[in-house]
């Protein structure tokens, strides 16, 4: 554990992609793009945009290359999900220089996101990301499940830092642990990043991405920011979840995150007041409140 807080951290604002992936509205195409540059708009140095995933599977993000063509050239700097190489190739014909994939730490989660077993997906990510560096990509990778899983149960900490250093092994220049079910406790969280330092992956290498289901996302975003990460995934009024796990609810909200590091000092370049009005803008366009208490707090009566 590091002596001092940094003095800046970065957040992984993934609210476009993660967060409306799971919305049963589907969101206009315009409206994602306002979405994503009033984002930008307010700070948030990295904007995750949508999907190149199959438009069956998230009929939600159905509109990705059509949104990247909304966004013109600053869409290109956004990270967008490729789950294989014809997601790769979709990204890659409108100019994407940032990619993600996104692994299982477990079995049954492989089999019903990605249509893959735990191994298999390895062999669907290995051209991905080999292709992609090759064309000068940046790759992140996630590893969900990797605090529980819905059918599973508990997942052992060295299976997550198995599957964790294989995608970075594979040529992943980030890795996001993802709490897909949001059942993590702060003292996990502990436990785990400790276990990959000790696999020789650094905190500079590793992201988190906590899901809120059980209230605990922000103590958990605090355990690893006290441990030493300074990247933390974040949805703008804690939109979010994923369609393929149970009871995955929103992410951690982002002016929840932002609230608790403005008050340690911690710097993160985000207009608080202009991203809490984007979330009540989004929060209008989808017929319900945000769930983030910041949002809820700093909203007009
Ligand atoms: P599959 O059915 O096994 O695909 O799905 P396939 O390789 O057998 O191909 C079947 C057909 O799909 C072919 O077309 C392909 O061309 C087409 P056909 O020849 O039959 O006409 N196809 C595609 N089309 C468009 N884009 C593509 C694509 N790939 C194949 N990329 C696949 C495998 C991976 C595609 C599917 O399982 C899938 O799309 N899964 C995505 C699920 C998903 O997006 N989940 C949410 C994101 S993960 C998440 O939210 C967790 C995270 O937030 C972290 C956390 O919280 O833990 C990141
Ligand atoms: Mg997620």
């Amino acid at each position: 554990m590091p002596d001092a807080l940094p003095d800046r951290v970065t957040i992984y604002e993934v609210g476009p992609r993660d967060g409306l992936q799971n919305e049963s509205a589907l969101v206009p195409t315009p409206t994602k793009a306002e979405f994503v540059r009033r984002l930008l708009a307010a700070g948030l140095p990295v904007v995750e945009a949508t999907s190149f995933v199959h438009p069956r599977w998230v009929p939600q993000l159905a509109d990705a290359a059509e949104l990247l063509g909304e966004l013109g050239e600053a869409g290109r700097d956004l990270p967008v999900l490729v789950p294989n190489e014809r997601g790769l190739d979709r990204a890659l014909e409108l100019g994407c220089r940032h990619v993600a994939i996104f692994g299982s730490a477990t079995e049954t989660f492989a089999q019903r996101n990605l249509n893959r077993s735990l191994d298999e997906q390895f062999a669907m990510f290995e051209p991905t990301v080999a292709r992609a560096r090759e064309h000068g990509l940046d790759v992140r990778a996630y590893v969900s499940m990797c605090f529980g899983d819905p059918w599973e149960g508990d997942v052992a900490i060295d299976q997550v830092v198995d599957v964790g250093r294989r995608l970075v092994d594979l040529g992943a220049s980030q890795l996001s642990l993802g709490d897909t079910i949001g059942v993590g406790t702060a003292g996990h969280v502990r436990r785990l990043l400790t276990a990959f330092n000790e696999a020789g992956l650094p905190d500079d290498v590793l992201a988190v991405h906590f899901h809120d289901t059980y209230g605990q996302a922000l103590t958990n975003a605090h355990a690893a920011l006290e441990h030493g990460v300074t990247t933390f995934d974040a949805s703008a009024g804690g939109l979010g979840g994923c369609p393929y796990a149970e009871s995955a609810t929103g992410n951690l909200a982002t002016e929840d995150l932002v609230w608790l590091l403005q008050g340690l000092g911690v710097e993160t370049g985000v207009d608080l007041a202009a991203l809490v009005e984007t979330s009540r803008w989004m929060a209008g366009v989808l017929g319900r409140p945000s769930p983030s208490r910041v949002v809820q707090a700093l909203s007009p009566a």
